[in-house]
């Protein structure tokens, strides 16, 4: 039987109890799969490796070692919130490798969105690579493929942006949910006792903040993407629409206009609010939001966020228009 196909008589993960039964399995033959050995994984924060750490931890303890590492273009809070969930509340054995100057150094002056992508994932990998080599007895690889991923790529984890390890590290793979499609992920997140915040995460692209501070990315502008995106989602949030709308987040294009601030000229950027609603991203629709929400949002952003004088909200749907900016 091909162990990258779903056994037609798998029962869909849909409540604790069948998560309870999945994970009890899970632990059993991961332990069987890695005995005695070290298993690497890297560890976004996503809902899909959060998962699997939490699944190895349950199953290996500190066998499992994690790697966080902050490219500098992840979300407000977001490394702070994986080291206190894996680190201090699960006890996990995790690496945080600030890498934020080494990304933004080889990114600056880079404009063009499909290079920067590049620079992105080939630095994930070589940091990566870095870490690995640190460590000594580590024999399996952790991976938070899903059967989506399986189907529509070969069993590559798109998303990571990732090209592979060199051929001298070549570890064996370890993937527990790979079977799995993404509303089961998140029953298992759940059982395994992860933050909402986590399980329920919007997706969030490799590349991160990156193809948000649209063209070469500056350290400012690229703190006005990361605050303004922090007030977006906290005032969604206190409107109860976490859950509720698909994706959502902040853009701060490369170039400024005009405004005025303390009765005189500024020449600031604009933050465009994107929000979006969409089964698996193909197309995507936006959503009527309420106007009193729209202007609070735009107030806050306007009063908090230095360097912006501007906010809009894209009606454009999908296609013509992709998500993201760039
Ligand atoms: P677009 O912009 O193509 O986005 O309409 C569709 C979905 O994919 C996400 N996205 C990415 N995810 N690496 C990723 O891992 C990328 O380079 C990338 N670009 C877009 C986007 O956030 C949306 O959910």
């Amino acid at each position: 039987m091909d162990c990258n196909v779903r056994p037609e008589s798998m029962i869909r993960i849909t409540t604790p109890e069948l998560a309870e039964a999945f994970i009890a399995e899970q632990i059993e033959l991961l332990r069987k799969q890695i005995g005695d050995k070290k298993v690497l994984l890297a560890l976004s924060g996503g809902v899909d490796s959060s998962v699997v750490a939490a699944l190895l931890i349950k199953a290996v303890g500190k066998q499992l070692v994690c790697v966080h590492v902050n490219h500098g273009l992840l979300r407000k809070g977001e490394p702070e919130q994986v080291i206190d969930v894996f680190r201090n509340q699960m006890d996990a054995n995790l690496i945080y490798v600030d890498a934020v100057d080494r990304f933004l150094d080889k990114l600056a002056g880079v404009a063009d969105p499909e290079a920067k992508r590049k620079i992105i994932g080939a630095e994930f990998i070589r940091v990566f690579e870095e870490e690995a080599r640190k460590l000594d007895g580590i024999e399996f690889l952790g991976q938070g493929t899903i059967y989506p991923d399986i189907l529509e790529s070969d069993g590559v984890k798109a998303h990571h942006n990732v090209g592979g390890l060199p051929e001298d590290l070549q570890f064996e793979l370890v993937e527990p949910v790979k079977l799995l499609y993404k509303d089961e992920v998140r029953v298992v997140g759940k059982a395994l006792g992860l933050p909402d915040g986590m399980v329920y995460r919007q997706p969030f692209p490799g590349p991160g903040l990156g193809v948000r501070c649209t063209g070469a990315i500056t350290r400012d502008r690229l703190e006005a993407v990361r605050e303004s995106d922090a007030i977006l989602r906290e005032e969604f949030a206190n409107a109860g629409l976490q859950g509720q709308i698909w994706q959502y987040f902040t853009s701060v294009p490369d170039y400024r206009a005009t405004g005025i601030r303390d009765g005189k000229r500024a020449y600031d950027w604009p933050v465009i609010i994107r929000a979006v609603n969409s089964v698996d991203a193909t197309s995507a629709t936006v959503p009527e939001l309420d106007w009193a929400l729209l202007k609070k949002i735009t107030d806050r952003i306007l009063a908090e966020v230095p360097g912006v004088c501007r906010v809009l909200y894209e009606l454009s749907p999908k296609p013509i228009s992709t998500i993201e900016w760039e």
